[in-house]
């Protein structure tokens, strides 16, 4: 079975200052490490573990087994305060997002995330979701491929791919897919399809949509102190976090304007620079290599 080895375990969860008594979101379940040890450190506190992946639920609550202090949501963390509010919490103390993929979904040669393995084209974290790999590859136009290749993947040849893409489908698998981006990316550093791949799975998943919905819904949601912490892997994900960070952390003076009664910021700063995995962990995890944490606090305000 695919095991998902936890990114900035320690340091994420320190940062979150558990209290006992609290109450927790774990927003990203995964394969369960960091609600692991969330809920070693709680007493009569409670954990809410989201996750849109029905296959990460199941694991989990068996890894979990046991725990009486978890709720499971199977939900997208976009939903969060609606999926909260339904069972009465309008508040808590801390919420932890790891973005991206746990390993297992990227290790799973049905589900398509790989360009390591040749499958039908789908790359959905929720398997109930309508849209997949294929209906964007077959069916989006030359110009919103390009679009999602150059905004998502960053990928210097988007247009070329996207047009070919265009002319040459039907694509049923991932290897149709590989097959163009080798010819069209030969000879760049890395796999010719590193780029393409990470454009779709954003697209498929809505990720970074779903991103910049649930910062506000979560800075609604946590008490004075109560605490964020955010694990990205990619720069579009921590750039949408350090901006949201700075915009709440920090107040625009209008030149000119008297400095009094100025509106006080809604986070305080834990990190001013993002913390990175320790250079064990890189060698030790690889995956953990492009991760970057930021966390923040609620002021009182
Ligand atoms: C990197 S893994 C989390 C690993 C986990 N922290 C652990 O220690 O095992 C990310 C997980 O978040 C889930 N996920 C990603 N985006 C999501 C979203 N918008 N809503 C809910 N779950 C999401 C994925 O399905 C995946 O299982």
């Amino acid at each position: 079975m695919f095991k998902h080895e936890t990114v900035l375990l320690n340091e994420a969860v320190d940062m979150l200052d558990i209290k006992p008594d609290g109450r927790y979101v774990d927003a990203t379940l995964g394969g369960g490490g960091h609600s692991h040890l969330i809920l070693s450190m709680l007493d009569h506190g409670r954990l809410f573990a989201f996750d849109r992946d029905s296959y990460a639920i199941r694991r989990a609550k068996e890894r979990l087994d046991g725990q009486e202090n978890v709720t499971f949501i199977n939900e997208n963390f976009a939903k969060m305060t609606d999926a909260l509010k339904a069972i009465h919490v309008d508040q808590v103390d801390g919420i932890l997002f790891d973005l991206g993929l746990s390993s297992f979904q990227i290790d799973d040669p049905t589900r398509g995330f790989s360009y390591m393995n040749d499958v039908r084209l789908d790359m959905r974290m929720d398997q109930e979701s309508q849209l997949s790999a294929a209906t964007i590859i077959n069916t989006y136009s030359e110009a919103d491929l390009t679009k999602i290749f150059y905004q998502y993947g960053e990928e210097k040849n988007a247009r070329r791919i996207a047009r070919a893409i265009v002319s040459e489908r039907p694509m049923e698998t991932t290897f149709d897919l590989v097959r163009l981006t080798d010819r069209i990316n030969h000879g760049q550093k890395g796999h010719s399809a590193k780029r393409v791949f990470q454009a779709i799975r954003i697209a498929v998943n809505d990720e970074l949509r779903a991103l910049e919905t649930v910062l506000d819904d979560a800075l609604a949601l946590l008490k004075p102190g109560g605490r964020i912490a955010v694990i990205t892997f990619h720069s579009l994900e921590d750039r949408i976090v350090k901006h949201f960070f700075k915009r709440h952390s920090e107040i625009q003076v209008p030149k000119n304007m008297p400095l009094i009664n100025l509106p006080v910021p809604k986070l305080k700063l834990i990190t001013r620079k993002p913390v990175l995995p320790r250079e064990e962990e890189m060698l030790a995890n690889p995956r953990s290599r492009s991760a970057k944490l930021r966390v923040a606090e609620r002021t009182d305000t």
